[in-house]
């Protein structure tokens, strides 16, 4: 949870068509599967029907206005308030729902919304971290405990799953994501709203989820949260909008448009991803809340009318003159619910009369957010049983699932000479600003999460080595938040660095833990250096002249630039920042009793410099090589490739991917092809191995990436077992979106690549008649 952001955060014509979608759309998902949107259910658009007849203007404007936690009062939820985010209380919930339920005059139960992330009480790795698994079901345990706790305190609605792809290591907001790849944001996405929402959110350990941000919000210009974008057609859809629609297929009920605007226009102002895109297109029949005060925010700089401006930022975008003007726009391009900022009910009946927005546009919102309220079971179980909510919280399954999970998305980037796994028998100096803080583990969007139930990397492995263990801090990273956060208070170089290297020679082996304070990451924590922040590189080279073996774990919610890490370490595990089981994973890890497993869900740079730099880019006309100089290189760097790529990640053993074979050598344009290898443990003990299936169209109508993934598994295998992995291969696949918005799938070659990470591997080709 954040704390109270107001103070904090200093927060601060198209006419209206009505967009009544009901019934199922009909795609597959991003992995060719049934979708599982809910049917429309008669019985509820009857109930929707009759409700919306008996509501008045006022009623209408009330229901689609969305009021954080601070600003609602009682005198709200009588009025018939649609929406509240960020309560917790499930005292002060219920207490809001009785006076929705019993005392306003239609007896609408409000929807109670929160951001569980990765987890609402017992905080899961952030979702990078876990995007690093390459394993949905985590991702699916995340968001099973996550929905199971949040319903327990009598929230129903989260705003997750975050599924903004992203080629931005400075923006902060790249750990909420599942990374660069829109196939596996799509696998991921898909799999926490089903999770999230189970079959039926009416249950009580359900809620309905929000895809968000719609759209293209982790692609802003220069990494600065809530910069402009700039994105054509094929990108936005190829890139961009894929986990949005898996999403969607798999029956996410809401969505929140975005903040950012995409060639001028912002997310919430937005008609052809809101309105043609995700309900017409795609059939989606939930509702589309605002982000914060994101309404506001499409006013000009100043408003024609500052009065209309108590929320935080007097003015915006420029795309509307004044209040009146954000409104209408905002819901005429199809936002249904606005998050803060109070233009549509405060402005609404005065808009109608101008004729600037309809009512059949503005009942087709009250319709949508009613539709979800009746999906919800909230009229028959408007309230919480108070006296289970704390009893839901961190039970003894929820704390096991975040410690395998934990686990399975550390990545080892590093390993020589076999470093790890460490001895638990011996002597273990902990070192590094982050060795003994819980704060950290828990990451941005912590939830309800406490520090304290945080176990810390001191904790962790002194629970698991039976020989001594010794902590020195060394420096620290301060919380702080701008304007007085002073990069210079980062891990300075000091006498703890003394201690740190008295402690590495009396130990046998060393832990740094090392990396970013959580406030470096999420939300508005952009930064324009990725290194590891202060002179934490002088602690490692101070450590390293001691001579003693030693791994960097690194906690972090974005890509750092790790060369000097790499040259001066022999060991590295990325740990990003794993949540409340953070120290058990990490000793699980080093001390071998779990063979990491993860890969990168994002390329690493060598230099800032490369960004943006991921694995699916498209082609040019002079390739990247360094032998060569007219060529699309950078002169001051001797490599065309990030430091990390996309997909990488080492085990304590080691696989051979073999003999790549597919199914036919033509397929049909609708029809499919399979792909087969072998993968065989050739270490000597068991571990995991993703097996990953990238394709390649190499003459297409419009240039083609240089790799996609399309398929992925993660398997065990003892040392020395051999299993075989098929992946299929559709229309879905082998497609792709032109610059007119239209999915073509083209005669011609196919290329296939097998292999543990998007470089190199196994290759073959087919060919679509
Ligand atoms: C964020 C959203 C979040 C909302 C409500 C905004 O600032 O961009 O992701 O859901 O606040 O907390």
């Amino acid at each position: 949870m954040r704390q109270s952001r107001w103070p904090r955060r200093g927060r601060q014509l198209a006419i209206a068509v009505s967009v009544i979608l009901l019934g199922t759309a009909m795609a597959c998902s991003a992995s060719g599967g049934p979708q599982t949107r809910l049917a429309a259910d008669h019985n509820v658009e009857q109930r929707v029907d009759s409700l919306l007849r008996q509501m008045t203007l006022a009623e209408k404007l009330q229901q689609v206005q969305l009021l954080p936690d601070f600003l609602v009062t009682d005198n709200d939820a009588k009025n018939g308030l649609g929406s509240v985010l960020s309560l917790t209380d499930p005292v002060r919930i219920n207490h809001l729902q009785h006076v929705a339920v019993e005392q306003s005059r239609l007896h609408i139960p409000i929807l109670f919304a929160f951001d569980t992330i990765h987890g609402f009480r017992t905080i899961f790795p952030i979702p990078l971290g876990t995007a690093s698994s390459f394993d949905q079901q985590a991702a699916a345990n995340d968001d099973l405990i996550g929905a199971r706790e949040s319903a327990a305190v009598g929230l129903k609605q989260i705003y997750g799953p975050m599924v903004d792809v992203s080629h931005e290591p400075r923006w902060g907001r790249i750990a909420e994501g599942a990374g660069e790849d829109p196939y596996l944001g799509s696998v991921f996405a898909a799999a926490r709203v089903k999770a999230a929402q189970g079959s039926d959110y009416s249950a009580p350990d359900k809620v309905v989820t929000s895809v968000k941000h719609l759209a293209a919000y982790g692609q802003p210009e220069g990494g600065r949260d809530y910069n402009t974008t700039d994105m054509s057609e094929q990108r936005l859809r190829n890139l961009y909008l894929p986990p949005f629609k898996a999403a969607v297929d798999a029956g996410a009920g809401t969505a929140m448009c975005s903040f950012n605007a995409i060639n001028g226009v912002p997310g919430c102002a937005n008609p052809e991803t809101m309105t043609d895109i995700l309900k017409r297109e795609w059939g989606f029949d939930g509702f589309i809340e605002s982000d914060w005060t994101a309404v506001a925010e499409l006013r000009a700089c100043p408003p024609v009318n500052p009065s209309d401006a108590p929320w935080g930022k007097p003015c915006g975008h420029g795309v509307a003159a004044d209040g009146p003007d954000a409104a209408a726009l905002a819901l005429n391009a199809g936002m249904d619910s606005e998050m803060t900022s109070t233009l549509i009910r405060d402005y609404g009946a005065q808009l109608l009369a101008q004729g600037r927005i309809s009512m059949s546009r503005l009942n087709d919102a009250v319709r949508r957010i009613l539709r979800v309220k009746f999906r919800a079971g909230l009229f028959e179980h408007p309230y919480v049983d108070v006296s289970k909510a704390e009893s839901a919280q961190m039970l003894p399954d929820a704390v096991a699932l975040a410690r395998k999970d934990a686990a399975r998305s550390m990545v080892l980037l590093k390993n020589d000479s076999s470093t790890l796994p460490l001895n638990p028998a011996k002597n273990t100096a902990v070192i590094g600003p982050l060795g003994d803080d819980g704060h950290a583990m828990l990451g941005p969007w912590w939830g309800t999460g406490r520090d304290q139930d945080a176990v810390t990397v001191l904790n962790g492995i002194k629970a698991q080595s039976t020989g001594t263990t010794t902590f020195v801090q060394a420096c620290t990273l301060p919380h702080t938040e701008p304007p007085q956060y002073n990069p210079a208070d980062d891990c300075p170089a000091g006498p703890g660095f003394d201690q740190a290297v008295a402690a590495a020679k009396a130990a046998d082996q060393v832990v740094l833990a090392l990396g970013e304070s959580r406030e470096m990451s999420g939300e508005a924590t952009s930064r324009s250096n990725i290194d590891l922040p202060g002179d934490q590189q002088q602690l490692i080279d101070a450590i390293k002249a001691t001579g003693k073996p030693f791994v960097v774990v690194l906690f972090n919610g974005r890509p750092l630039t790790l060369q000097k890490v790499a040259a001066s370490s022999p060991a590295i595990l990325e740990a990003w920042f794993p949540g409340v089981q953070a120290g058990n994973a990490v000793a699980d890890v080093l001390f071998g009793k779990v063979n990491p497993g993860g890969k990168l869900p994002v390329s690493f740079p060598v230099n800032l410099g490369q960004v943006p730099i991921y694995y699916n880019h498209e082609p040019t006309g002079r390739p990247c090589d360094v032998t060569q100089k007219y060529d699309s290189r950078y002169r001051d760097l001797n490599t065309c490739q990030p430091l990390y790529p996309f997909g990488y990640g080492l085990s304590y053993t080691t696989f051979s991917i073999t003999n790549l074979r597919l199914s036919a050598a033509t397929v049909a344009a609708r029809g499919s092809v399979t792909a087969s290898v072998d993968v065989t443990n050739t270490g000597s003990r068991a571990g995991d191995e993703v097996v990953q299936l990238y394709i390649h169209d190499p003459v297409a109508s419009i240039s083609q990436p240089v790799r996609r993934l399309r398929g992925f598994q993660r398997v065990t295998l003892d040392a020395g077992a051999r299993t075989t992995v098929t992946f299929t291969l559709g229309a879905n696949d082998f497609g792709f979106y032109d610059n007119r918005g239209r999915f073509a799938v083209e005669p011609g070659q196919i290329d296939v690549f097998a292999g543990d990470s998007s470089v190199g591997g196994l290759q073959a080709s087919f060919t679509v008649r």
